[in-house]
């Protein structure tokens, strides 16, 4: 089956990490900005195991230098989603990368976004919502300017609060007082963790943050009581196969324990996370689980709903996009 025109709902998706690096490189010429070390000779993003990633990532986010660009990206992101049948994303934006953290300048940077979301969801079928960012390698202060720029912003476009990073660097806990910010000021919660780190990362992102829902958390499954106790209350994984493939967080596609995952019950969704970085698209995660385990649209529309129920989005919002799957809540 040809999965690319089957609606899906992807709620892992990192904007700047969507970035193509054609539109990167070429945004770089019209600034005369030298990045060109971050390329390969194919053009493809260069870069070896988990902290280069990073640094690579950092590098090409240089261009981005002010909401015009914020805009043409998320225009060029949102065409490329709906391609592949994406009918709703979430995306992760850091004010670190829009304006530095200074409120009044992210206030721009969302503008433009959302300006650019609301001529995609006209033109192309597709509802963009924004999860505002920490960086946690940045540290708990920049996390703080972050939750600070997110209660100023939360509504209908920006619901959610997150942090991605260097998941080895400090403690969950070193990051509650941004994520005290975010919950007072109504926004949901959720956290890449046991991507890196271990169950014990896992369980600290829950009990000391107060997430519904973790990034990738694959590692969970050292921990068997941990599992149970993220079934009992319903934690949400937004889980990348394609992303810990090509970053080596699991060894193939046949070691990654998505099966496993949902076997114990645990509420688990896929997304693309930074798809040119790894070379995916939604369109290549429902194939390569088809080909590796034998997933079907059964086992797809089940991954929808999930994500579905799970959306940063307005009831009325989710009823909208549970019509394009073809179900009514
Ligand atoms: N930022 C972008 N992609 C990420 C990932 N896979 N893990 C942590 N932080 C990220
Ligand atoms: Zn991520």
């Amino acid at each position: 089956m040809i999965y690319q025109s089957m609606p899906k709902v992807e709620i892992h998706h990192h904007i700047e990490g969507a970035a193509p690096p054609k539109f990167i490189a070429s945004l770089a010429r019209e600034k005369n900005i030298d990045i060109s070390k971050i390329f390969d000779a194919d053009g493809n993003y260069a870069y070896a195991g988990f902290a280069e990633f990073l640094s690579t990532y950092e590098a090409a986010c240089e261009p981005l230098t002010g909401p015009q660009e914020f805009y043409r990206l998320t225009k060029a992101i949102l065409e490329e989603a709906a391609e592949h049948g994406v009918v709703y994303l979430e995306t992760f934006i850091s004010p670190d990368f829009c304006g530095g953290g200074d409120v009044s300048a992210w206030r721009d940077y969302v503008a433009a976004i959302e300006q650019a979301a609301t001529e995609a969801e006209r033109d192309a079928g597709i509802t963009l919502r924004g999860i505002v960012t920490a960086v946690r390698h940045f540290g708990p202060d920049n996390a703080k300017a972050s939750a600070r720029c997110a209660a100023e912003t939360k509504g209908d476009f920006i619901t959610g609060f997150g942090m991605g990073g260097a998941e080895t660097h400090l403690r969950p806990r070193d990051f509650a007082y941004a994520y005290d910010m975010a919950r007072e000021a109504g926004l949901q919660l959720t956290c890449h963790a046991g991507e890196w780190g271990g169950s014990e990362m896992v369980a600290e992102t829950i009990h000391d943050l107060g997430v519904n829902r973790i990034g990738h958390g694959i590692h969970v499954m050292q921990d068997p009581k941990l599992v149970a106790e993220a079934v009992e209350k319903g934690v949400v994984f937004e889980v990348c196969p394609g992303s810990n493939v090509s970053l080596g967080a699991v060894t193939g596609w046949e070691a990654h324990p998505i099966v496993a995952m949902r076997d114990a019950g645990l509420k688990v969704t896929v997304s693309t996370d930074d798809p040119p970085f790894f070379h995916t698209t939604m369109t290549n995660e429902f194939t390569m689980l088809n080909k590796t385990f034998g997933w079907d649209k059964a086992d797809f529309d089940s991954l929808n709903q999930t994500a579905l129920e799970a959306a940063y989005c307005d009831d009325e919002t989710r009823a909208k996009i549970a019509k394009k799957l073809g179900k009514v809540t």
